[in-house]
C-alpha cells in the first residue's frame, strides 16, 4: 500500500495540493475529481496560492465535484458547488465548461448522473481523484451499507450533517434533504486516487479501512483493491496503524 504520513498540517496540505498542481503541469487536459470538507479547503487554497506564485495554465483542466447536497440551492454556502467555486475554481479562473457538478435540485437524478458519469468519460475519464473520508468510513455519499460496485446516484445523508443543512437553510422539517454522488464503481476507475485523512477524529476509521477486511460496512475499504491509490495521513490519523506493516503488503 502506497501511504504517506505527513509530519505536521501544513505539509500533509502541501503535499495533497502538489498532486493537483503535478498533474495538472504534466496533463493540462488533465480531468480531476475534489471532494468537499473540512479536510480539502486549506489544500484547495493552497493550489491557488501556487498558481497565483507559478502561473501555470490552468485553461484546459476539467475539474469536477465527486459529490453533492440535493435539496437546497446551489448557491448555498454548504453546497458542494458553492465551496469549490470559493476554495478553488474561481481562483484559478477556471470556465463553467469545465467545471462539471451533478445538479442540487433535478426531477430526473438518474438521468443528471447518466449526463455527468458520460461527460467525464467524453473528456477521457478521471485521471486524478481527490477523496476526503468520512468519520464512518463514506466516499462521497456513498455510506455505509452501499453495495461496492454502485454507480452514480442519490443517496441518504448522516444525520447530523443532514441537521446542520437544514439549520443552515432553514429547510422544514417535511422538505426532503439528500446527497447525489458518484458511486464506489466510478470511484474505482479513476485512473489514480489520493485519500486524504487527517485528525485523531478518523484514526479509527483509518485503520478499518487500511486493516479490516473490504466492506460495504466501510465504503472506504474498497480502495485496498485500487492500483494506484495513495494514503495520504497525518500522525493523527495514522496514530493507530502500523504503517511498515501496511507498507510491504
Ligand atoms: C462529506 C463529503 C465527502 C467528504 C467527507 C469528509 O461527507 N460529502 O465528500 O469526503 O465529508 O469531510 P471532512 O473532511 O470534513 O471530514
Amino acid at each position: 500500500m502506497n501511504i504517506t504520513v505527513a509530519a505536521d498540517r501544513r505539509q500533509f496540505d502541501i503535499t495533497a495540493a502538489r498532486y493537483i498542481v503535478d498533474m495538472i503541469c504534466a496533463r493540462p487536459q488533465a480531468v480531476i475529481g475534489l471532494s468537499t470538507g473540512r479536510t480539502t479547503g486549506n489544500i484547495h487554497r493552497l493550489v491557488c496560492d501556487i498558481h497565483n506564485n507559478l502561473d501555470f495554465d490552468t485553461s484546459r483542466v476539467t475539474f469536477f465535484g465527486l459529490d453533492e447536497v440535493t435539496g437546497v440551492d446551489r448557491e448555498y454556502a454548504g453546497a458542494c458547488y458553492t465551496m469549490l467555486r470559493t476554495e478553488i475554481i474561481d481562483g484559478l479562473g477556471i470556465d463553467e465548461d469545465h467545471f462539471l457538478m451533478l445538479p442540487t435540485r433535478s426531477d430526473d437524478f438518474s438521468a443528471e448522473c447518466r449526463r455527468f458519469t458520460g461527460e467525464i468519460k467524453r473528456r477521457g475519464g478521471i485521471d486524478l481523484l481527490i477523496l476526503g473520508l468520512g468519520e464512518n468510513g463514506h466516499l462521497g455519499f456513498n455510506q455505509p451499507g452501499s453495495a461496492l460496485n454502485c454507480t452514480a446516484g442519490t443517496a441518504s445523508m448522516d444525520p447530523v450533517l443532514e441537521a446542520r443543512i437544514r439549520r443552515e437553510t432553514a429547510t422544514p422539517a417535511g422538505v426532503p434533504l439528500g446527497g447525489v454522488t458518484l458511486g464506489l464503481r466510478e470511484i474505482m476507475h479513476a485512473r489514480r486516487i489520493v485519500l486524504v485523512a487527517n485528525g485523531g477524529n478518523k484514526a479509527a476509521i483509518v485503520r478499518e479501512m487500511l486493516c479490516g477486511p473490504v466492506s460495504s460496512d466501510v465504503p472506504a475499504s474498497i480502495l485496498q483493491l485500487h492500483p494506484a491509490c495513495q494514503f495520504l495521513l497525518d500522525r493523527d490519523a495514522a496514530a493507530l496503524i502500523d504503517i511498515e506493516s501496511l507498507r510491504n503488503n
